[in-house]
């Protein structure tokens, strides 16, 4: 029985799986640039934020319709369970579909078909979380909320995702006041390639409640005893940071030290489809590369669950 767990930093765009890819492709009238699955596996070989981001955007052409998306979360949400996530907070991504030409209601409604009935069928919860582009204008998100309205019962908070360097938070910050002044919960990532002063300015200026990576939070130890006073969870992704090169090896990772100096840390898979691995499996990873003790191991699922959005009643339902 894996350990039951809560994902707090998933993209559902990227758990498009190869096959899956292919499939929406033929279905859609879709030509992708690669010959079989095998030939896209090639290219799963990434430098930095930027080449998988290349990618990742690119394969997000298969995605078109209602059922695409359905598809997608559900095969997503069916691997997750067989891993021991019992919760699931889903980023998605609405201005690469917007840019498109597929339409926010595709998006949110086609998810929310796998989500709404996730409980019983794949045994997990669910929260769904719009993210930002950050290499896009401030406006461009302002009219990303404003297209959101319609579906925000759906829609639990916000988060800032894509190419980090050159684009602070503070970018974002009357988006985020918006978003905050609607009730949606707000997260972002920070310190994945970008300094740890973003993570201070998501902080202070986005008012985040949590961190997704927050890596380099620990070349700053003013900032590492903030993030353990004041209990604000980082979302890590230790299969991701060694795919996109943050970190050399697995074994060089900082999360034993992360969680000796006391950070709420948890583990999660990113874009699975992509770094080689779902929730369970980097679980799995980081026990084998970094030793890690079953009550470590046990630390980071509760953790996942403390830094989750569940009300305190469905929480202990779904441990
Ligand atoms: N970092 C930033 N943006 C992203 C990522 C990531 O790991 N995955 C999908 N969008
Ligand atoms: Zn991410």
């Amino acid at each position: 029985m894996p350990l039951p767990k809560a994902e707090l930093h998933l993209h559902i765009e990227g758990t498009l799986e190869p096959e899956l890819a292919f499939a929406l492709a033929a279905r859609n009238g879709v030509s992708l640039p690669y010959a079989d699955e095998d030939a896209l596996r090639e290219a799963y070989r990434f430098a930095d934020l930027q080449s998988f981001l290349n990618l990742y955007y690119e394969l997000m052409a298969v995605l078109r319709t209602e059922r695409d998306f359905e598809d997608l979360a559900n095969a997503y949400l069916a691997r997750a369970a067989a891993q021991g996530v019992r919760h699931a907070e889903i980023f998605f991504d609405p201005q690469a579909h917007l840019a498109r030409g597929v339409e926010m209601g595709t998006v949110v409604e086609g998810l929310w078909r796998a989500l709404g009935s996730s409980r019983e069928n794949h045994g997990v919860s669910t929260r769904l979380i719009l993210c930002f582009l950050r290499d896009e204008s401030a406006e461009s998100a302002r009219e990303t909320l404003d297209a959101a309205k319609p579906y925000l019962d759906r829609i639990t908070g916000v988060g800032l995702d894509s190419a980090e360097v050159g684009h602070p938070p503070v970018k974002f910050r009357e988006v985020y006041e918006a978003a905050a002044a609607l009730g949606l919960r707000r997260v972002a990532h920070a310190g994945e390639e970008g300094p740890p002063e973003y993570v201070v300015e998501a902080l202070d200026v986005l008012g985040v409640e949590r961190i997704d990576h927050g890596l380099r939070s620990v070349e700053d130890p003013a900032l590492v005893e903030r993030l353990v006073r004041e209990r604000v969870p980082l979302t890590l992704c230790p299969l991701s940071n060694v795919r996109l090169r943050t970190v050399d090896t697995l074994a060089d990772h900082p999360l034993p030290a992360m969680l000796d100096a006391g950070l709420v840390c948890t583990v999660n898979s990113d874009d699975p489809a992509y770094f080689g691995g779902y929730a369970g499996d980097n679980f799995d990873a980081v026990r084998q590369a970094l030793g890690l003790t079953e009550e470590r191991l046990r630390d980071l699922a509760r953790n996942s669950f403390l830094a989750s959005f569940l009300e305190d009643d469905e929480e202990l339902r779904a441990r």
